[in-house]
């Protein structure tokens, strides 16, 4: 009788053993898939933060397009974030050799440099990778 006992209290330590490593395999399964649609989304993230300009399509000069500023030169290309450094409008135009915010007028110079105010913070400069290959760059916004 007393061995019976013992062999049923065995199979049911067996049974807790099994029912936790079933429980956190089941605790990982909602943690593995938030880790997949974070990463996921970062991926897609990455790509819809990259724009591609084809660089022979620019003129020398300061260009304006959607969200950054290309200011070509023989020699030199600079990239700057479209956004004011005042309060983010969007800046699409250039005077008097100077780009100028359309929200409050903060003026910049072609290097991005603060003019004149009410902004204090030059452009944000943006980074890019030439792709000789297909005559392009390619910005990250
Ligand atoms: Fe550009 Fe204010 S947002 S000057």
């Amino acid at each position: 009788m007393k061995s019976i006992e013992k062999k049923e209290y065995k199979n049911v330590r067996i049974k807790r053993k099994q029912f936790i490593k079933l429980l956190f395999t089941f605790l990982l399964i909602p943690f593995a898939y938030l880790w997949k649609s974070v990463s996921d989304k970062k991926i897609k993230d990455s790509s819809q933060n990259e724009k591609i300009i084809q660089i022979i399509d620019l003129p020398f000069g300061i260009n304006f397009l959607d969200q950054v500023i290309v200011y070509k030169t023989e020699n030199n290309l600079e990239i700057y974030s479209s956004k004011c450094t005042h309060l983010g409008c969007k800046i699409n135009s250039a005077a008097n050799d100077e780009i100028v915010c359309p929200c409050h007028g903060s003026r910049y110079s072609f290097n991005g440099e603060v003019i004149k105010g009410p902004s204090t913070k030059p452009l944000v400069k943006l980074s890019y990778k030439v792709d000789p290959q297909n005559n392009s760059i390619i910005i990250q916004i």
